[in-house]
């Protein structure tokens, strides 16, 4: 298997997906085509039935293109869902404000393969007691709803926290939550093109897709003795320094390495 090279985004899923669609409807106008030759049947008369065989192609296709398991749920669903919901008579327009919203909250999920869910109270507390007792420079890479640096930024106000973040409800959210707070800042933009050699503590809760090349980036930029924490994803092939387990109902695991 062709490795990807670390310091490179992973390609996007999306236009593989986009291609099991495709060969979907090309299989059901085949099919479509075939069938009316042969017996005048009448295939676009019940849509689902057309919307399914789409869906089944199109998860085949995923199949073959060795897709993750959770891709053929949609692929399959896709369609038949499309068709219903058309059924409904729904105005345009809140199709296109639901849209505007998913995009708002969570931003190019397609590029970055990581969509947003929150670190706990717990998880935040264990990495408070990780912090030394001098201050330190702590960032979080994708700060979400900003969460974590509040309940950070209050249990310890010598220190300086930094978070970035590229989707903007979540990013405005955050810089709302934080106002005020002097020792919080909140950006917003692309996290990988911020220098990490300014931080003592570099903290991630991102997926497993960006791993290789946020370790590639540690090992570049961060200073010597500097620690990268990443919650619940562990760099594969690297020894963690130490993993924490946080006494939470998922059983968060913090993975620690020193660069
Ligand atoms: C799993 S959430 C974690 C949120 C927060 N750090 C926490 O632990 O509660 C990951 C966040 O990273 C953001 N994100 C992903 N890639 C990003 C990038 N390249 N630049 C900035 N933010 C990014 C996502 O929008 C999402 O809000």
């Amino acid at each position: 298997m062709r490795k990807h090279p670390p310091d490179k985004p992973e390609p996007s899923p999306f236009a593989a997906a986009l291609l099991a669609q495709a060969g979907g409807v090309a299989t059901v106008l085949a099919l479509a085509f075939a069938l009316a030759q042969a017996t005048q049947l009448g295939f676009w008369q019940f849509p689902l039935v057309p919307a399914l065989t789409q869906g089944v192609a199109a998860a085949l296709i995923a199949l073959w293109q060795r897709a993750p398991r959770w891709w053929l749920p949609i692929h399959l669903g896709f369609a038949p869902l499309a068709v219903t919901v058309y059924g409904l008579d729904i105005a345009p327009g809140w199709f296109l404000a639901a849209f505007v919203l998913t995009l708002l909250i969570f931003w190019r999920t397609d590029q970055s393969r990581v969509p947003l869910y929150l670190s706990n109270r717990r998880t935040a507390n264990a990495l408070v007691a990780l912090l030394p007792a001098t201050p330190v420079t702590l960032i979080d890479l994708g700060c979400g709803l900003g969460g974590l640096l509040r309940q950070w930024a209050k249990a310890r106000p010598d220190c300086r926290f930094v978070g970035i973040e590229h989707a903007p409800l979540p990013c405005l959210i955050a810089q709302l939550r934080t106002r005020g707070m002097a020792n919080v800042t909140v950006r917003h933009g692309d996290f990988w093109p911020e220098p990490l050699g300014g931080y003592d503590f570099v903290y991630a809760f991102l997926s497993p897709a960006p791993m290789p090349r946020l370790w590639h980036k540690a090992c570049a930029e961060m200073a010597p003795g500097a620690t990268l924490v990443s919650n619940s994803f562990a760099v594969p092939d690297i020894e963690p320094a130490s993993v924490v387990e946080v006494t939470d109902r998922r059983a968060t695991r913090l993975y620690l390495y020193r660069v």
